[in-house]
């Protein structure tokens, strides 16, 4: 058969599956779920801006731009300071696959679903797997951690800073320099961090972390931010065996992030874009605004929530100023109540996962969505809707 007496028929077919669709429309919602956040108006107009070659000099620069601000963001000198294209849990394994070999003892911090996430992840990479635990809702000890470092002399400890399945705060004092007492790495997930919770790395002795762009920096998800210390680099330079994931493999992308400048694989530019906007309305605000900032708000929404009869999830010391998890009043369907605020105010609030799942919601208050007019605005629907739904638990 040849190519014109197909024709035809390819006609035909395409035709039939032709989709006609309006040009997409999305409704305008207030994000205040455990993210994605709203992005600030200045860095979708950022990623609406016509793409650079991801090779041209102009990009290059901006490269340099962001990588410098991502520092200032973790209070870190660290040299490999990028973001990974993809989301959190692209950094995630990136951190994951750069920093452990199959077979090395690495104890992972469980305090909820992300928690298990990394167990997950460095399972799939080989590690000789040590658990330690903390109830849903609570922190591990530094006691705990010592004693897993003493008993199981990992390569990598993997912490999460900001739990976003229960609304804790990993206290790290103290941490880092067991870390180096035990010659074993520190790995931290600060995805529900950074840009909004006190978190100065260098100072911490953290030599791995990584994050996201979606929440405390209020840009759209789809980057990965990840920094990596000299003494994670230089166990990265001896390693045995080669990274086995090839897009994550920092060897690779330091060349292209770094000053060979080398090809690796296509940048999302405009993801760098809306990037670099939203770092540098950070740097404007300053690091420590930001924090007393998300500090502030929180404290508003927590005072509200609970002079309302609320009762929060999490102990104050223990708390997170960016994801607050409220116990769901008795009886009340807390899938229904979240779906009538989105539905009718076009607010969305999240709702518990794993263990937490149909006990909480969680509320985030990140990024450019940390606001008292926020917070007022969703107590007071809190203040309006709920009556009905603890009405409809009481008589059911
Ligand atoms: C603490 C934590 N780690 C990792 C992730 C994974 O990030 P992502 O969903 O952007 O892949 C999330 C996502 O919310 C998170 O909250």
């Amino acid at each position: 058969m040849t190519l014109s007496s197909l024709s035809p028929v390819l006609e035909t077919v395409s035709e039939a599956h032709r989709l006609r669709l309006d040009p997409i429309s999305t409704p305008e919602r207030l994000l205040l779920g455990p993210g994605p956040s709203n992005a600030h108006p200045t860095v979708l107009q950022a990623l609406s801006r016509p793409p650079l070659g991801h090779l041209d000099p102009l990009y290059l620069e901006l490269m340099n731009e962001v990588q410098e601000m991502l520092r200032y963001a973790w209070q870190t000198e660290n040299r490999i300071t990028i973001p990974v294209s993809g989301t959190g849990s692209a950094a995630m394994e990136a951190t994951i696959a750069n920093s452990i070999e199959a077979g090395e003892s690495v104890v992972v911090g469980v305090i909820g679903y992300f928690g298990q996430r990394l167990v997950d992840m460095c399972g799939r990479y080989g590690a000789d797997l040590h658990v330690i635990e903390a109830p849903w809702g609570e922190a591990l000890s530094l006691e705990a951690i010592a004693q897993a470092l003493e008993q199981h002399k990992p390569k990598v400890l993997a912490l999460v800073h900001a739990e976003t399945s229960t609304g804790v705060c990993q206290p790290l004092e103290g941490v880092g320099d067991l870390c180096r007492e035990h010659n074993c790495l520190l790995l931290l997930d600060t995805v529900t961090s950074l840009g909004a919770v006190p978190l100065k790395l260098d100072e911490l002795k953290v030599d791995l972390a990584y994050s996201c762009s979606q929440k405390g920096l209020s840009c759209p998800p789809g980057l990965g931010p990840l920094t990596m210390g000299p003494r994670a680099e230089e166990k990265l330079d001896r390693r045995q065996s080669k990274v086995p994931n090839w897009y994550l493999d920092m060897s690779g992308l330091k060349s292209y992030w770094g000053t060979d400048r080398t090809y690796h694989h296509t940048a999302p530019v405009n993801m760098n874009f809306g990037l670099r906007e939203a770092l540098r309305l950070l740097c404007e605000e300053g690091i420590e605004n930001a924090w007393a900032r998300h500090r502030r708000n929180s404290e508003r929404l927590w005072a509200g929530l609970e002079a309302q009869g609320l009762e929060l999830h999490v102990p104050l010391e223990l708390r997170l100023p960016t994801l607050t998890t409220v116990r769901i009043p008795e009886g009340v369907d807390g899938r229904a109540f979240g779906l009538h605020l989105l539905n009718k105010h076009g607010v969305e609030i999240g709702g518990g996962l794993g263990a937490l799942a149909g006990q909480v919601w969680r509320i985030g208050l990140m990024g450019t969505n940390s606001t008292p007019a926020n917070v007022d605005l969703l107590l007071n629907l809190l203040e309006l809707e709920l009556p009905a739904f603890r009405s409809a638990a009481a008589a059911a």
